[in-house]
């Protein structure tokens, strides 16, 4: 394993059952070449004893921040510019709370904090615990904060549940360990996204929209810039937070979102649009608000068609590579493919709204990428997960078609 060999490797082990496969990483990272040194968390040691790591590694394990003894040997400061490597395995929902967050009340998260070596974590929890948005929240900061997530694992867990929330198998952790890190592919491309509802008025205090939150196209947005991408968010009305190194733009209407997008695009490598944009508009918004009326039992709306901001960039010439997005309900191979010829895009991410738990508001969601090559169509079926890792996985597939237009642009 040439990228491990000599490497300084600080592991990190914290509460969770998991704690048990950490001695045999140990042994693994001992075994590929590194220097190992062992940090646990005060409740770790409930699960495993440090007597056991410092067998394993022949050096003492560190537990506490506040041990002259210690810090008389490698202070934490010298300790965290030493390693090369912090891998944190396992690490709990509550470490990865403290991380995300930029705590440093233990000696772990100190180090974590005071170091600029590369990190990598392998999270453990229970299934719930993971799916949970606040820690969905936390995985997208420590994302952004340069953290590589490895993991976690679908299956049973020890707990009886089943669900994504098991610690990788520690011969898969080295194994990934020993690749290169997420490097920032995406650094010079210029990406536009539409991300969110719009909201269409009909009167001063009302509008016609519908249930998109918007969380699909953040971690889009998110992942790109992670990635390195010079990203705009062009967003309609959403209660999210703008994902660091975004430039966001605020909407209401689809007559807005298309004005703001069509100056993006012309500057844009990539459009990808993934905005749920209302179909319709009303013909005339009311100057003021609508009244109920005795006269009558039923109220006549008469609305316009709005206009279609991916087709109308696909039709342009140059124009940045297209992805769409198609929300269905039945048929969803079918009405995609019909979507992506239809509306002139290069790539259409399909999804199965009728599942519960997935695609619209969920934290979740699966996908079918279907892409043009040539004359025919291919297709990736991406499983159901969290829509932050399922942006990652959309991002590799769109980055591996730019880079096959491009080979073939220049042919
Ligand atoms: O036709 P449908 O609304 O299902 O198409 C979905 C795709 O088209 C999404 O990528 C969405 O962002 C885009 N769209 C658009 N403008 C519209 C309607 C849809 O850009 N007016």
């Amino acid at each position: 394993m040439p990228t491990l060999f000599g490497k300084r490797v600080l592991l990190g082990i914290s509460a969770g059952i998991a704690a048990y496969k950490s001695a045999q990483l140990a042994r693994l990272l001992k075994k590929a070449g590194c220097e190992v040194r062992v940090i646990m968390t005060e409740g770790a040691q409930a699960f495993i004893t440090p007597l056991t790591l410092q067998a394993l590694t022949g050096e003492q394990v560190r537990t506490s921040l506040l041990d002259p003894e210690a810090e008389a040997g490698m202070g934490h400061i010298e300790l965290a510019r030493w390693a090369e490597l912090i891998f944190v395995a396992p690490a709990t929902a509550d470490l990865m709370a403290r991380l995300a967050h930029g705590h440093a009340d233990d000696l772990l998260t100190t180090l974590c904090l005071a170091s600029e070596a590369e990190c990598v974590m392998a999270p453990a929890m229970n299934q719930a615990m993971w799916r949970h948005p606040a820690t969905q929240a936390n995985v997208a900061t420590l994302h952004t904060l340069g953290w590589r997530l490895l993991g976690p694992d679908g299956g049973e867990q020890a707990c009886g549940d089943v669900g994504l929330g098991r610690m990788r198998e520690p011969e898969a952790l080295i194994a990934e360990l020993a690749e290169a890190p997420a490097v920032r592919d995406a650094e010079a491309l210029r990406i536009t996204i539409t991300a969110g509802p719009t909201h269409e008025a009909l009167d001063p205090v009302r509008y016609l929209s519908n249930h998109s939150s918007g969380k699909m196209g953040y971690a889009l947005a998110a992942a790109w810039a992670r990635r390195g991408a010079r990203v705009r968010l062009i967003s309609g009305p959403v209660t999210l937070a703008t994902p660091p190194n975004v430039e966001r733009i605020d909407v209401t209407s689809a007559s807005e979102m298309l004005a703001a997008t069509e100056h993006a695009a012309a500057e844009s490598d990539i459009f990808i649009g993934c905005a749920a944009v209302a179909d319709y508009r009303a013909e005339h918004v009311a100057e003021h608000k609508l009244k109920k009326t005795d006269a009558s039992e039923t109220m006549t709306l008469t609305l316009v068609k709005n206009p279609d901001i991916v087709a109308e960039i696909a039709a342009r010439s140059p124009r940045p590579l297209m992805i769409g997005f198609a929300a269905e309900t039945r048929d969803v191979e079918r009405y995609a493919h019909d979507k992506l010829t239809r509306k002139g895009m290069d790539m259409i991410v399909a999804n199965d709204v009728s599942q519960a738990g997935l695609g619209f508001g969920a934290d979740d969601n699966a996908a079918l990428l279907l892409w043009r090559d040539g004359d025919d169509t291919d297709s990736q079926t991406l499983p159901p997960q969290p829509k932050t890792t399922l942006a990652d996985a959309i991002v590799d597939r769109v980055l591996m078609l730019y880079a096959h237009r491009a080979s073939t642009a220049h042919d």
